[in-house]
């Protein structure tokens, strides 16, 4: 052999022999988190990651909800090349797993007792038949009800506690020359409104019943016509320009005193953290009039890719977003709460307290409920059958009564 060869025989051969020793972890991660307090938050999984070793290749995909970033990813996977580590959640989870797409992370859960640290309700949400295939972040609520302190003090108004008491608040704050509610006119901001409605008017045993078991005598009920009336009376407190507008940018309205109210899960609290707004002394935060709370919980799972760096990567990603560290400066941004149940919540402002405190209790009364707008009740099938009907009710004079009876319809199609 020529000694050229065998110089050069004798680099690759130490090369993948160390490439077999220290497989440097790599992780491409696809995520929705763009707005201020997201990419604050999803910032500090990037930092944990590196500073163990790890290169990150962020993959954002814009867009409140996910909606693009679900697009996205089927169409990486269908092209065969599924990205490292994906945030999806809830039902979505399963449906990749059922497709043979999802990696199975249960020797990183089971060395780090997931089991133990994480609620029941959790935990069944990231398992897929018997193995774990995701790993959670934390708990959002979604009945949340968001103001801006000093439009409520100068117009004399107080958090409120009834639907009535929210009318009238808003009719109030319209009558001053103040819009009454942010709103973002995309469908899953509608469908986050309204499953928020629903539970409020509604409560927690009609919730489960319509939304998630999607019984169809609850559907078409006079509840539910109620709740319809109630979106109909929301529809009248927001201002012209609403449509298509971003969730964010609905809270910023909040934040710069243009409007009173926000109804939106507690991602908007990273919001007005991000803008360096204090709970309880700029904004306030109360669950929607009514018993009950939403939970949406976020998730990432590892796609099956070969290499055992992206390997490695995903090993780490994985024992770092159930890391206790993690979870708390994650969530400290993010507006949610840890998914850990043994994260103590000291630092932590008194709306994530409320919201703690509000889960335990309703856990107790099974008034604890998933969220159909968040992907954790239902199928996508279902839950877009459903959203399509809400927005079509919402962007238009559609009656109550004719909304439960195409919601009912949609649903019996989807199934
Ligand atoms: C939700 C997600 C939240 C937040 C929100 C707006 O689906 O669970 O973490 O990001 O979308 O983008």
């Amino acid at each position: 052999m020529k000694l050229t060869k065998i110089l050069a025989a004798s680099v690759a051969l130490t090369i993948s022999a160390t490439s077999l020793a220290k497989a440097e972890p790599q992780a491409e991660v696809l995520h929705w988190w763009t707005s201020g307090g997201e990419a604050k938050s999803v910032a500090v999984l990037q930092k944990e990651f590196n500073a163990r070793g790890g290169t990150w290749t962020d993959m954002p995909v814009a867009g409140g909800g996910g909606d693009a970033a679900r697009t996205a990813l089927r169409a990486r996977v269908l092209s065969g090349n599924a990205p490292t580590a994906v945030q999806i959640k809830g039902l979505v989870i399963q449906e990749w797993y059922e497709e043979g797409a999802l990696a199975d992370i249960s020797d990183v859960a089971n060395e780090h007792n997931w089991g133990d640290v994480l609620p029941a309700e959790v935990a069944r949400h990231m398992k897929c038949d018997d193995i774990w295939c995701a790993a959670p972040v934390n708990i959002h609520r979604v009945d949340w009800i968001w103001a801006n302190a000093k439009v409520l003090a100068e117009n004399g108004i107080s958090m409120p506690t009834t639907w009535d008491e929210f009318n009238a608040a808003a009719k109030k704050l319209q009558a001053a020359g103040v819009i009454p509610l942010a709103h973002g006119g995309q469908a899953w901001q509608e469908a986050t409104m309204f499953e928020a409605v629903a539970l409020g008017v509604g409560g927690p045993e009609f919730y489960q019943k319509a939304l998630v078991e999607l019984d169809p005598a609850a559907l078409t009920s006079n509840t539910m016509v109620k709740v319809f009336d109630q979106m109909r009376t929301l529809r009248g407190f927001v201002d012209d320009n609403f449509s298509g507008r971003d969730w964010n940018l609905a809270t910023a309205m909040v934040i710069n005193g243009e409007a009173g109210f926000q109804i939106m899960g507690d991602w908007a609290k990273g919001e007005f953290l991000a803008a360096n707004k204090r709970p309880g002394i700029d904004f306030l935060c109360a669950s929607v009039p009514g018993e009950g709370f939403i939970y949406n919980v976020d998730s990432f799972a590892m796609f099956k890719v070969d290499g055992r760096d992206k390997q490695e990567g995903q090993k780490l990603l994985a024992e770092l977003i159930v890391g206790p560290s993690f979870q708390k400066a994650f969530n400290l941004n993010k507006g949610s709460i840890p998914a850990r149940v043994d994260v103590p919540l000291d630092d932590f402002d008194q709306c994530a307290h409320l919201s703690a405190e509000d889960m335990a209790a309703s856990a107790k009364v099974e008034a604890l409920v998933p969220s159909y707008a968040h992907g954790m009740a239902i199928r996508s099938v279902q839950s877009g059958a459903i959203t399509d009907v809400v927005t079509a009710h919402f962007n238009s004079d559609m009656s109550s009564a004719d909304a439960v009876q195409m919601l009912a319809k949609a649903v019996a199609n989807s199934l």
